[in-house]
């Protein structure tokens, strides 16, 4: 694909992720459903729920097509979207007038300290080259007291693990062939394999200086949603 070195298995430079995305942009919400059986809408919503109180500032990173900044919305929140996706925001931008679509740099984010009193990001910080560069940025950018949601691909244990393997190793990446713009699809699975998994991430999220750590799974364990505070 180009320029886009894989440096690891299941990464990519951010160049390479940055035209993927473009390329997937027109297909991603149908595959989101698809991928999700429809549920990827429930876990926006409690993401958004656990974090986001009306008249909030809101900053959703890696926002792509806009559908967590929109449930954060929804929950009253005063809301920012930031991709370096154009092609990604295009999409977000018809869907809200009311939300600030920005095209930025998750590991550099356009913010002073110390703005939001809350961050969002679904199935994002996977795709980051420092995942965490990435979290010290949200807790820069987070006032005191500031809650974050990471909402996440994991991969379950026990006995889902087999039913997982199957739809995620081979239906998906086979789906993503016949598909424009399909190669996103076969990165995912090995990019959730190189992801830490929820023990992990949370110690992650401590160590970026993120108080309160704590997780929920969903999807028979197939999605993590961690929340977290910036400590006072
Ligand atoms: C899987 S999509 C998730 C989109 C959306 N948050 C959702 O819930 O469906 C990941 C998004 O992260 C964006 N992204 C990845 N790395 C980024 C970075 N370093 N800075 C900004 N956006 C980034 C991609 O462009 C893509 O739109």
């Amino acid at each position: 694909m180009g320029s886009a070195v894989t440096h690891e298995a299941g990464t990519l430079e951010p160049e390479a992720v940055r035209g993927m995305f473009d390329r997937i942009a027109p297909v991603y919400d149908l595959m989101n459903r698809l991928m999700t059986a429809g549920l990827d809408g429930r876990w926006r919503r409690r993401a958004a729920a656990q974090v986001v109180w009306p008249g909030d500032r809101v900053l959703d990173a890696c926002c792509g097509t806009g559908d967590l900044a929109l449930e954060a919305e929804r929950r009253g929140g005063r809301v920012v979207g930031l991709d370096f996706s154009e092609r990604m925001l295009e999409r977000a931008r018809r869907k809200s007038g009311t939300i600030e679509w920005v095209q930025g740099d998750a590991l550099a984010l356009p913010f002073p300290d110390s703005e939001f009193d809350a961050a969002t990001v679904g199935f994002g910080v996977r795709n980051l080259e420092d995942l965490e560069g990435g979290l010290r940025e949200l807790h820069r950018v987070l006032r005191p007291g500031g809650r974050v949601a990471v909402l996440e691909i994991t991969r379950p244990r026990g006995l889902l693990r087999p039913f997982f393997r199957l739809w995620f190793d081979v239906l998906v990446p086979f789906a993503g062939k016949v598909l424009p713009g399909g190669q996103a699809y076969t990165y995912l699975p090995a990019s959730v394999r190189r992801f830490p998994g929820p023990e992990d991430l949370s110690a992650l999220l401590e160590r970026a200086g993120f108080a309160e750590v704590r997780y929920d799974l969903f999807g028979g364990g197939s999605v993590a949603l961690h929340v977290g505070a910036r400590p006072e």
